[in-house]
């Protein structure tokens, strides 16, 4: 069952949810049912306004998670995302450190998640 924590200087401490297993919500559904203030505009990967830092607490290598294409462009019209993270996510299926919070849906592994609270500051 992965723990999710929320980070944030616009919040007055850290949030950690624990989300059930088999949960097929993104990041940024789970924050809007738990009240976690990530910016958003359109929920659907064209954005990246609700763009996310995510670092993974437990001692397992960051779980395979294939990236989708729009979020791959979108991080690489950003400059969010380095070659290596982008061979490593289409050789490996490997998630890079930046996210878009409407695209990813956690896997049963421990995160930290990140944001600014500026829309797109990850
Ligand atoms: Fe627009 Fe996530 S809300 S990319």
């Amino acid at each position: 069952m992965p723990n999710i924590t929320f980070t944030s200087p616009i919040m007055k401490k850290d949030k950690t949810i624990y989300a059930v297993a088999g949960n097929t919500a993104t990041i940024l559904a789970l924050a809007k049912e738990h009240a976690i203030p990530i910016p958003f505009e359109c929920g659907d990967g064209d954005c990246a306004s609700c763009l996310i830092e995510v670092t993974h607490l437990d001692n397992k290598p960051a779980m395979a998670m294939m990236l989708t294409e729009k979020e791959k462009a979108r991080l690489k019209e950003l400059q969010m995302i380095t070659a290596e993270e982008i061979e490593a996510a289409e050789v490996s299926d490997l998630p890079p450190r930046f996210r878009l919070a409407c695209q990813f849906i956690p896997r049963d592994e421990d995160v930290m998640v990140h944001f600014t609270g500026t829309p797109g500051g990850s």
